[in-house]
């Protein structure tokens, strides 16, 4: 059974070394495939050109591209020509993949009060880039319904890990600030991000259409910044105005938790703890 990742870089080449431990056959595509692993099938793709043959023994295809300038018709050609683009070639090749996963954005909310976000609130992108990933979501599951491949979009929160230290980076540069108001903050280890791909399309037998991808604690910007004040022997940041352009929200990964997932970093002070012990490595 082989497993396409689509877009491999850092979520999707530590989702494809855990499947390729598992004994998968793991195909990553990218525009920079020498920049893969060994234990992954390296193969050269544009996703948003013509896309190569699919082998018709891929069970499961996962895609994590990401845009490579945060411009809108960048994002447009990344997530939704990609997405129009892979399902076209699926319907070229006859290949009826088992499971489609698409690797989302808990951007695609509008909530910026603090209210609780789960599956059941509808989304309200408060950027174009939200809206992207909504309409990106909205032609995978229009294409595979009724075709016996069970879709799944995950909608993750930030993703912080090895190498990824924008907050971090914020502390130590002087360059943090505390909000003046409290401004809920939702985010994931790589690793977590990884793993729910892994559970999500290898052994949940029913998934649901879609789930929040993000740890167990949403958490208040100020605190998460004098945490790692306290952790990296930093004063505490000064506080000030903040752009709210995430929003405030308290993302629930309750739904994603049900299917029997746990996180191997339930809150950001695990997480942070792993990071600043220097643990793991970012992909390139
Ligand atoms: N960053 C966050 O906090 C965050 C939050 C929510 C969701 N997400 C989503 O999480 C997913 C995984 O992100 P990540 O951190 O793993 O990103 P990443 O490390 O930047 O990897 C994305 C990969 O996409 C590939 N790519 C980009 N354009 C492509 C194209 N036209 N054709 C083929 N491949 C292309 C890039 O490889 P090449 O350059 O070699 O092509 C890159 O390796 C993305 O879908 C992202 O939108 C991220």
């Amino acid at each position: 059974m082989s497993v396409l990742i689509a877009g491999c870089g850092d979520v999707g080449t530590e989702t494809g070394l855990r499947l390729a431990a598992a004994g998968h056959r793991v195909i990553g595509w990218r525009r920079n495939p020498q920049k893969l692993p060994p234990q992954l099938e390296a193969v050269a793709a544009d996703l948003t050109g013509d896309l190569p043959t699919i082998p018709d023994d891929v069970r499961t295809v996962i895609i994590t591209a990401s845009a490579p300038v945060r411009e809108p018709e960048a994002y447009r050609a990344a997530y939704l020509g990609a997405a129009r683009n892979i399902a076209a070639a699926l319907t070229r090749d006859a290949v009826v993949p088992d499971r489609v996963l698409y690797v989302s954005s808990t951007a695609v909310y509008g909530e910026s009060r603090g209210g609780v976000v789960d599956e059941s609130t509808d989304p309200a992108p408060p950027s174009w880039r939200g809206e992207v990933q909504v309409e990106a979501e909205a032609l995978l599951a229009e294409h595979f319904a009724g075709t016996g491949t069970a879709f799944t979009a995950l909608r993750l929160g930030g993703i912080y890990g090895p190498g990824r230290t924008m907050l971090i980076d914020r502390v130590t540069s002087g360059r943090a600030v505390l909000p003046t108001e409290p401004t809920f903050t939702n985010r994931i280890h790589r690793d977590d991000a990884a793993e729910a791909i892994v559970h999500l399309t290898q052994r949940v037998t029913d998934p649901a259409a879609l789930y929040l991808g993000v740890d167990t604690e949403p958490a208040e910007l100020g605190d998460v910044l004098r945490f790692l004040a306290a952790e990296l022997g930093q004063p505490v940041p000064p506080t000030g105005e903040v752009s709210a352009q995430a929003g405030s929200k308290r993302c629930s990964s309750a739904a994603l938790r049900a299917t029997g997932f746990t996180f191997a970093y339930p809150t950001y002070r695990q997480g942070y703890r792993a990071v600043l012990a220097g643990e793991g490595t970012r992909h390139p």
